[in-house]
């Protein structure tokens, strides 16, 4: 490709020119320019590495500058200096892998002052660096500012896996009571997010904050041990209207309760991998005419009763409407002492009462 070799030349050149600094060296080292006005940046840190830095040198880049891609790896004890919600010119997709994270909440109280452009946003196996004191501090006294609470609203596929404090957060009471008095003073609205992923994450912050994802189509929050279905998955069309898939799977959850879906719509619950004992006695309710809730109870420790015939037929309903969802109708349930098991589908009024 001449052309872009053309656009790469005087690009360096002039870098060179404008920041002759050392520190400027390696980001024009690890960024490539195919096309002008986009660059792509890889990093490898093996010790620490400094967003600020890299936005200070992309805000002194000439020209139009209309995407920036940066993916950051981190090596074992490596970190990087990342004020949430990463916010810098024309940066587009930001994926971080394995960093211990610095400066996280730098911009807590900080105004948005790039716009949000945040297209596709992972993070993986992250640690945030915190003090306690700090988080007691921030907890107590200060509200987050819009731009720290929502993050980008820009997304459309939201990754984040894995990503934990270095100390063990304890809920801190007064600051629902904070939030209280003065919230709502604003709510999130995710107008372009499809995929919301948030996995692995043990301790989260409980933010009282509204969200909305009007396009929304599948939420994972699937291996963060949750004991309940969030309160946004259980309001869900409050939340994510046009929601297709919700997985919960892998959790601890041992009861749950769905809002009907909106007309016309259908949703798929992946309950597999929880803690659901006793199934409740009213599941053919999430079957209308129009609309239904499939909820797929696989691999829990379901006990078996005459209190599951409501959720035989219901099984049973789903095999003749939605043939594609067949495998998941092969639930089954425990008898007592012994570890027999029996298939759901297969109960009787007659012999649910020898189980
Ligand atoms: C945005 O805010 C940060 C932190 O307050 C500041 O360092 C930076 O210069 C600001 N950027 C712009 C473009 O105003
Ligand atoms: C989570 O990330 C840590 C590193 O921060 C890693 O050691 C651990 O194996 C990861 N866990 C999972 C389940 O991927
Ligand atoms: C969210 O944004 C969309 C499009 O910008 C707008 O139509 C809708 O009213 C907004 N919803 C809320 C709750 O702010
Ligand atoms: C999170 O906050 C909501 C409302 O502020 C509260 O009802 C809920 O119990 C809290 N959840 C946890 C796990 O603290
Ligand atoms: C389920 O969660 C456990 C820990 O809670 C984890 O070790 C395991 O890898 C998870 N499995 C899947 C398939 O996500
Ligand atoms: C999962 O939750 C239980 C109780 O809710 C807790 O005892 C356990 O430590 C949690 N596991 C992890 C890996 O956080
Ligand atoms: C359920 O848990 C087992 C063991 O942790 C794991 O192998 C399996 O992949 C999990 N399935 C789902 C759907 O999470
Ligand atoms: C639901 O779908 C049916 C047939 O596909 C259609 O006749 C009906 O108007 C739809 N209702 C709504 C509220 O969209
Ligand atoms: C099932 O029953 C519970 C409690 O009686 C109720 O809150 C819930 O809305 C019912 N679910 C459906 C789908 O009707
Ligand atoms: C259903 O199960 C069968 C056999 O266990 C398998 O071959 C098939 O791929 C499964 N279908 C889906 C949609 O998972």
């Amino acid at each position: 490709m001449p052309r872009s070799l053309v656009s790469f030349l005087p690009f360096s050149l002039c870098l060179i020119g404008a920041a002759g600094i050392g520190t400027f060296d390696v980001f024009q080292r690890s960024c490539q320019t195919p096309i002008t006005g986009f660059l792509f940046c890889s990093f490898s840190v093996t010790k620490n590495w400094d967003f600020l830095k890299f936005r200070e040198w992309s805000d002194s880049l000439p020209g139009k500058i209309k995407n920036v891609e940066l993916y950051i790896k981190c090596e074992s004890e490596a970190s990087v200096f990342l004020p949430w919600p990463v916010r810098a010119r024309s940066l587009k997709v930001f994926d971080i892998q394995g960093c211990l994270i610095q400066g996280f909440y730098d911009e807590y109280q900080t105004a948005a002052n790039y716009t949000d452009s945040i297209v596709d946003l992972k993070i993986a196996n992250c640690v945030i660096e915190e003090n306690q004191n700090d988080h007691i501090h921030r907890s107590l006294h200060e509200s987050p500012s819009r731009s720290f609470a929502c993050g980008q609203e820009s997304v459309v596929v939201w990754d984040i896996k894995n990503l934990t404090w270095t100390f063990p957060r304890i809920p801190v009471g007064p600051k629902a009571h904070q939030n209280q008095r003065i919230a709502p003073y604003y709510s999130c609205n995710y107008t372009h997010m499809v995929y919301l992923e948030e996995t692995f994450q043990y301790i989260r912050e409980n933010s009282s904050v509204a969200t909305r994802y009007p396009v929304l189509k599948v939420a994972t929050f699937s291996s963060n041990n949750f004991s309940s279905v969030p309160e946004k998955g259980r309001n869900w069309p409050s939340h994510f209207p046009l929601l297709e898939v919700m997985d919960l799977s892998n959790n601890s959850i041992g009861h749950f309760q769905f809002e009907n879906p909106i007309e016309n719509h259908s949703l798929y619950v992946d309950l597999r991998n929880n803690s659901v004992v006793d199934v409740p006695t009213n599941m053919t309710s999430y079957l209308m005419e129009t609309r239904a809730i499939i909820i797929d109870l696989r691999h829990n420790p379901i006990k078996c009763s005459c209190d599951l015939l409501n959720f035989r037929d219901y099984l049973k309903q789903i095999q003749t409407r939605f043939p594609e969802w067949k495998n998941g109708t092969r639930v089954y349930c425990k008898t007592g002492g012994e570890q027999t098991l029996t298939l759901v589908t297969d109960l009787t009024s007659q012999s649910c009462e020898n189980l």
